[in-house]
């Protein structure tokens, strides 16, 4: 079974648990960016990045590779903006058919709304269930053995 986690990060910490996830699974990593970066410094941080997540906004990304039909599980990872799903995984999604496939979520946040956004990606997919999810308190921040733990128990989901 060949896999990629596709991820946005602003900060690292999404990074971060995909570094983790791809040494556990051995698949590949996908990092997708908008064209016109958010800012991420200052008070303008959370008001840009909060407004086009609840506008629901799908930015332009740069130029990525993902080839769907090379994948039977595509892992989505992103930070929750406003208690929503990241804009640029919402243009990932848009873009990309992922029907038939198995789908993982990861979600780092810094403790509210987490399992809000993860409804909303359910809803992008068109999907009940997801076959793996997990919310991660700024792991970046507070890495420890519980985290990498939890990530493997995740990753054992995806592996069957
Ligand atoms: C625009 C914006 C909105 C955010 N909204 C939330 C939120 O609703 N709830 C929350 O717990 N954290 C929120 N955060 C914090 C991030 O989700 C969190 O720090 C995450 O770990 C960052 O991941 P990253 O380092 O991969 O970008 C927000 C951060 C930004 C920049």
């Amino acid at each position: 079974m060949k896999t990629a986690v596709v991820y946005y990060s602003m900060s690292g910490n999404c990074k971060f648990v995909a570094e983790q996830i791809a040494a556990v699974l051995q698949c590949d990593q996908i990092r997708v960016e908008p064209v016109k970066t958010y800012p991420d410094k200052g008070a303008k941080k959370f008001y840009w990045g909060g407004k086009s997540a609840i506008m629901g906004e799908k930015p332009e990304l740069k130029p990525y590779e993902f080839n769907g039909d090379e994948y039977d599980c595509v892992i989505i990872g992103f930070p929750v903006w406003a208690s929503n799903v990241t804009p640029p995984i919402r243009t990932f999604i848009a873009e990309n058919d992922l029907s038939g496939k198995k789908i993982g979520a990861y979600a780092c946040y810094m403790g509210g709304g987490g399992e809000k956004a993860l409804e909303k990606l359910k809803k992008l997919l068109g999907k009940e269930q997801l076959d793996a999810q997990i919310l991660l308190i700024d792991p970046l921040k507070n890495d420890s053995q519980e985290v990498r733990d939890r990530i493997r128990e995740f990753c054992s989901k995806l592996e069957k």
